[in-house]
């Protein structure tokens, strides 16, 4: 994620200065090129030749090179570096950053700096605290940089408390995370409009609006991490370009931003216009400055293009547009009558009623409405609306592509229909977002991945389930799910659906961040999750094979017991031999163990000779079942540790106690003493058969 990165480290005079050492190595064992830039004051902490030697590149302090008189160029370093560290940074630094106080080669560098920003404060708990520093941090972070809170602990002071510097492991994993990029929306290309727009009255005069940009900005970053290419085109806003691969265009007025919007709007996907443009500009824009007279003073307007609108009317088929409308009264009604007006795909409401939303501020609180209906938020940063602005906008061009492309969406993965259901309601309290992406993710993997070559009509895919429980989760994306399994076939010439394989799986751990795309490679088990869903399926395919000739999904069920076999290295609860028969293991080493062949045998007696025969001829279907169950007896006596052959007669007990509801009490004598023996756990079911007197 960081290697080629250019990272330039900012490091000033801290006692913490001494960590800068161990976040320039990880940065460059993670393959980033590192430029350090110390402040005269860092160099009494740490030596400028400890940083040059682990870096590999001259440490930048002074404006000049004193021997050669040469200028370190603190603007070639701004447009050189992916991201800028400032850290350790000291409250000195911070407010010297705050305030413009360009006195020093490390906040010239910052003040030209294009790239996002990341400052990891470190001070004493008091200074930390104290309120100018809390206006520094949040003055920073009002211009968009990204502040890596303190954390809590014993300080240089030998006091215990908040402002040691963030470990540099920490550090690295925040920036990991920012330039983490999601493949969801790979390929994509996006338009955003931020900002607000001047409208010149004279050289020193404009009308204008309070937008600073922020909400667009994080759109665009939230787009570019999920993979889209940005077109991000910002009106007058000092908002560094929010992540290094967005195409930044900036304009002043309406008309450039229309121009801008207008030329490359045909080429994207989707737009996302944020920006509070002006709906009007002066009609005549005076030359020189207008000179004060007693007298008032009139200026007449006119309408600038509407940008929304202008879009709205050239959308293709497949584009997305997206618009935002700001109100102050009526805001659900207004906010309805411009996604219509401007032939918006859907639009997002924030009101300036709302305490926290709009114009400037760090948060926003949105309402997502389209034709459907609407997705009411509560007040969150504005990064985490972006979030949730870019989810639906990532939905929607799925289900554009989706109705573009019928055919060649299902002449894709065909073998299963199946439902996957993540419950987490064990685990409240956490960030629930993950849990949906993830059943989407699921989802979308087990039904659209191509998982045999075989072809299956709509109506021929595998029926089944995937429901989830999580056990567990911690923030680093590990998760603890149980997982109940389960497939079914409908019997001919009826409406019910027999099951072809049930099973409850008691842990599976593995880990997912948002956006992971969850992928499966047969020889390169790295995922627990896909490799069990993986074992799953093909188990399910092949089963059902079984079901339909005899033997007949070999190939799909050894490639479920080499995922066993290999998975066995993982170490991961659940595939293992020996320690407990009941796992992924046994069901698949039984089942294709020469011994149990007699119950793959079964598969096809049961389900095709016996219930698809049932609604025509009962009693002969009935037939076929008790000489499947024979089969299952020997496989019993054969293997009689086997766990397939209880498990099987676990799931099917319902159905074989209905089978058996009518017919002689010699048959159903026979039926009982083989079920008994092979599973006498359940006597009281197959009792029922007995006592059954229909
Ligand atoms: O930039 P921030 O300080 O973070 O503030 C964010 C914001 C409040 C500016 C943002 O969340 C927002 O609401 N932007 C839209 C503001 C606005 O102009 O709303 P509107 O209701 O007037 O316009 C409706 C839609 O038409 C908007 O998508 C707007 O971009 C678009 N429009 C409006 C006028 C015009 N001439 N051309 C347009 O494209």
């Amino acid at each position: 994620m960081l290697k080629g990165k250019k990272i330039v480290l900012g490091v000033t005079g801290s006692i913490a200065a001494y960590k800068a050492a161990l976040l320039v190595r990880l940065l460059v064992k993670e393959g980033a090129e590192v430029q350090v830039v110390m402040t005269p004051a860092a160099k009494e902490f740490i030596t400028p030749l400890t940083l040059s030697t682990l870096s590999g590149r001259p440490v930048l302090s002074e404006f000049f090179n004193s021997d050669s008189g040469s200028w370190h160029s603190h603007v070639e370093l701004g447009l050189w570096a992916d991201a800028m560290i400032v850290a350790p940074a000291t409250a000195s630094t911070l407010g010297k950053m705050a305030a413009g106080v360009a006195d020093n080669l490390l906040v010239t560098t910052y003040m030209s700096m294009k790239a996002p920003v990341f400052v990891a404060p470190a001070m004493d708990l008091d200074m930390y605290a104290h309120p100018s520093t809390v206006k520094n941090i949040a003055t920073l972070k009002s211009y968009g940089n990204h502040i890596i809170e303190a954390a809590a602990g014993e300080l240089a002071s030998h006091l215990s408390g908040k402002g040691r510097m963030e470990e540099p492991e920490n550090i690295i994993k925040v920036l990991k995370g920012f330039f983490l990029t999601g493949s969801e929306l790979s390929g994509k290309r996006i338009l955003i409009t931020a900002g607000p727009t001047y409208e010149k009255i004279d050289p020193v005069r404009f009308i204008g609006n309070y937008s600073s940009g922020k909400m667009g900005f994080a759109i665009a970053a939230e787009c570019a991490r999920r993979g889209a290419d940005v077109t991000l085109v910002a009106g007058p806003v000092s908002l560094p370009t929010p992540h290094p691969a967005i195409r930044r265009i900036d304009v002043e007025s309406a008309r450039e931003m229309c121009d801008a919007a207008v030329e490359a709007f045909p080429s994207c996907d989707a737009a996302v216009l944020s920006a509070a443009v002006a709906d009007y500009r002066p009609a005549v824009q005076a030359s020189s400055k207008i000179k004060r007279t007693s007298e008032g003073m009139t200026i007449d307007l006119e309408a600038n293009p509407d940008i929304a609108a202008t879009l709205g009317k050239t959308k293709r088929e497949g584009q997305c547009l997206v618009g935002f409308a700001l109100e102050t009264n009526n805001a659900e009604e207004n906010a309805r009558l411009k996604l219509d007006k401007k032939n918006l795909d859907f639009i997002v409401l924030n009101s300036l009623e709302d305490k926290g939303a709009g114009f400037s501020c760090d948060t926003n609180k949105v309402t997502v409405i389209d034709r459907e209906g609407k997705s009411e938020y509560p007040l969150k940063s504005k990064a985490e609306v972006a979030k949730d602005v870019v989810a639906h906008l990532s939905r929607l061009l799925v289900m554009l592509v989706m109705l573009l492309l019928p055919s060649a969406a299902s002449a894709e993965g065909e073998e299963l229909n199946a439902t996957v259901n993540l419950n987490a309601s064990k685990v409240q309290g956490s960030n629930t977002e993950v849990f949906t992406m993830l059943q989407d993710a699921l989802s979308e993997f087990i039904n659209s991945r191509k998982w045999t070559s075989n072809t299956y009509e709509e109506n021929e895919r595998i029926m089944c389930s995937f429901n989830f429980v999580v056990n567990s989760y911690a923030n680093d994306g590990s998760f603890d799910c149980s997982l109940m399994v389960q497939a079914t076939r409908p019997v001919f010439g009826s409406s019910y659906n027999s099951l072809l394989f049930k099973y409850e799986d008691a842990s599976i751990k593995f880990k997912y961040q948002p956006y992971d795309r969850l992928e499966f490679v047969e020889d390169n088990l790295d995922n627990n999750l896909t490799a069990v869903i993986a074992f799953y399926v093909y188990t399910i395919i092949g089963m059902d094979l079984d079901s339909m000739g005899e033997l007949g999904g070999s190939e799909f069920l050894n490639k479920a017991l080499t995922i066993v076999n290999n998975a066995q290295n993982l170490g991961d609860a659940g595939w293992r031999a020996g320690s407990n028969n009941n796992n992924r293991y046994s069901i698949i080493d039984d089942y294709m163990n020469g011994a149990l062949e007699p119950v793959r045998k079964l598969m096809y007696k049961y389900h095709r000779l016996g219930l698809d025969t049932m609604f025509k001829d009962a009693d002969g279907g009935r037939k076929a079942i008790t000489e499947s169950l024979s089969l299952l007896k020997k496989a019993y006596e054969d293997r009689p540790m086997a766990y397939f052959t209880k498990l099987f007669t676990e799931y099917k007990v319902d159905e074989i106690v209905n089978v058996y509801s009518k017919c002689t009490a010699d048959e159903k004598r026979d039926v009982v003493k083989i079920l008994s023996e092979i599973n006498p756990s359940l006597s009281s079911e197959w009792d029922k058969i007995t006592k059954n007197n229909n």
